[in-house]
């Protein structure tokens, strides 16, 4: 499949603009080391290695987008595709911006560039899960039409719950 880019972000006019584009196996080692930044502390035990990323790249029911500006990798996005007797439903699994890339828009552009895959894999909707205690992640995902549908204890630990957001596309 082409890759497939778009413009990302909130940036000055004539500032270097990040892109997003489809992951490509030259993109894993950056991709695990963006996940090391993103992930840290107690959730360091949930970041994915270099074989996860590895599969998902390769999995044609999985896509993997990385921003990049320039050569700074700023974030990604992953899920898979769901064929169902009777609907499609696409599952985000990850999604996260380097710390000194956040608040100018990244996150957003990665969600739509996901929306827009999932639209043209014919899914009706996007679930995920996300921990109760990250907030800002929670606003972008109501911000960009995801509503919590169920609350899953425990899901990431002892007492730290997870919400189950959906948007139906
Ligand atoms: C959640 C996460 C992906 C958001 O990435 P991001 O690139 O900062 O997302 P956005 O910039 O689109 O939105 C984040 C905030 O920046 C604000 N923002 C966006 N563009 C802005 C701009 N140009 N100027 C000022 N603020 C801006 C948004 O309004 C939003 O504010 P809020 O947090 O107060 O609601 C990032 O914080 C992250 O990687 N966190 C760790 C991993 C994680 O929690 N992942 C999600 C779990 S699956």
């Amino acid at each position: 499949m082409t890759s497939t880019q778009i413009r990302a972000g909130r940036f000055e006019p004539g500032e270097f603009r990040p892109r997003v584009r489809l992951a490509e196996r030259q993109d894993l080692d950056e991709l695990v080391r963006l996940e090391r930044t993103c992930y840290r502390g107690v959730y360091a035990e949930h970041r994915w290695e270099r074989e996860q990323f590895a599969y998902y790249v390769r999995n044609p029911k999985a896509r993997i987008a990385v921003c990049r500006r320039g050569s700074q990798y700023c974030g990604y996005v992953t899920g898979v595709f769901s064929h169902r007797a009777r609907s499609t439903t696409a599952a985000l699994l990850s999604l996260a911006v380097a710390p000194p890339c956040r608040h100018r828009g990244i996150g957003a552009a990665l969600l739509r560039w996901f929306e827009a895959r999932s639209r043209e894999e014919g899914c009706v909707s996007i679930d995920l899960e996300v921990a109760v205690v990250r907030r800002s992640a929670r606003r972008l995902y109501e911000r960009c039409g995801f509503e919590p549908i169920a609350i899953r204890a425990d899901y990431y630990g002892p007492g730290d719950d997870a919400v189950r957001m959906r948007k139906t596309l």
